[in-house]
C-alpha cells in the first residue's frame, strides 16, 4: 500500500511546548519533592523526546526506564488490545513512579499500563501525557498532568509518528491529506 500524500500543518510550536514543560515540571517537582529517587517511565516510542525534555527540567534525583506497549501499528485506528512488548528493567515496589506518554486517545494504553504498574505496589504512581484527545475516550482515564488538550486530529512530531515518520519534527502538527480521497 502506498502512502496517501499529505502535509503537516503546525499546531503547537516548539516554543509553546517548551514553556508548557517548564510549568509542568514545577508541579511535578512539588508533588515529588519528598522522594529520594523518582522513577520516570517513558512509553516507547512516542514519548522519547518529551521524556528527554521533561527530565532535564526536573531538579530531582531521577531514574529513567522505558516500557513498550503495542498500539497503532501503521494504521490510524487505535487497537483495543494492549500488549507489553518491552517491560521495565527495574522493580518499582515501594517506589515513586511517573509514567510519561505522548498522547491519551481512547485511553486504553495508559489505563492498561498504569493498572499493570499499580499491581506492582509502587509507593506513588502518577502519569503525564503531552497531549490529550478527550473526545476520543473509550475508557474512563485521566492522566494526572496534561500538556495540551487537542481536538480529534491525527498529529505528528515531537516524537509522535505517522507510519514511523515525522517523529523528528520539533513541533506538533496535524496531518492533512492533499489528495481528494
Ligand atoms: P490510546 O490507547 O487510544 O489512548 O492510544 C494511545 C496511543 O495511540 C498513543 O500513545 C499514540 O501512540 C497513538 N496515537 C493516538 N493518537 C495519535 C495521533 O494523533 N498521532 C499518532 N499517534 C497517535
Ligand atoms: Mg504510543
Amino acid at each position: 500500500m502506498t502512502q496517501r500524500p499529505y502535509v503537516v500543518d503546525e499546531m503547537i510550536t516548539a516554543k509553546a511546548i517548551a514553556a508548557r514543560i517548564e510549568a509542568l515540571s514545577m508541579e511535578i517537582q512539588r508533588e515529588f519533592s519528598d522522594t529520594d529517587k523518582l522513577v520516570v517511565v517513558g512509553l516507547l516510542r512516542g514519548s522519547f523526546i518529551f521524556i528527554a525534555d521533561l527530565v532535564r527540567e526536573l531538579s530531582l534525583a531521577v531514574e529513567v526506564d522505558f516500557l513498550e506497549a503495542s498500539s497503532y501499528g501503521n494504521e490510524m485506528e487505535s487497537s483495543r488490545e494492549v500488549r507489553i512488548l518491552k517491560d521495565l528493567r527495574s522493580g518499582i515496589e515501594g517506589r515513586d513512579v511517573l509514567v510519561v506518554e505522548d498522547i491519551v486517545d481512547t485511553g486504553h494504553t495508559l489505563s492498561h499500563v498504569t493498572g499493570m504498574l499499580r499491581a506492582r505496589n509502587p509507593n506513588r504512581l502518577k502519569s503525564i501525557a503531552l497531549l490529550d484527545k478527550p473526545s476520543r475516550r473509550e475508557v474512563d482515564f485521566r492522566a494526572d498532568w496534561i500538556g495540551f488538550e487537542i481536538p480529534d486530529e491525527f498529529v505528528v512530531g515531537y516524537g509522535i509518528d505517522f507510519a514511523q515518520r515525522n517523529r523528528n519534527l520539533p513541533f506538533i502538527g496535524k496531518v492533512r491529506f492533499t489528495d481528494d480521497g
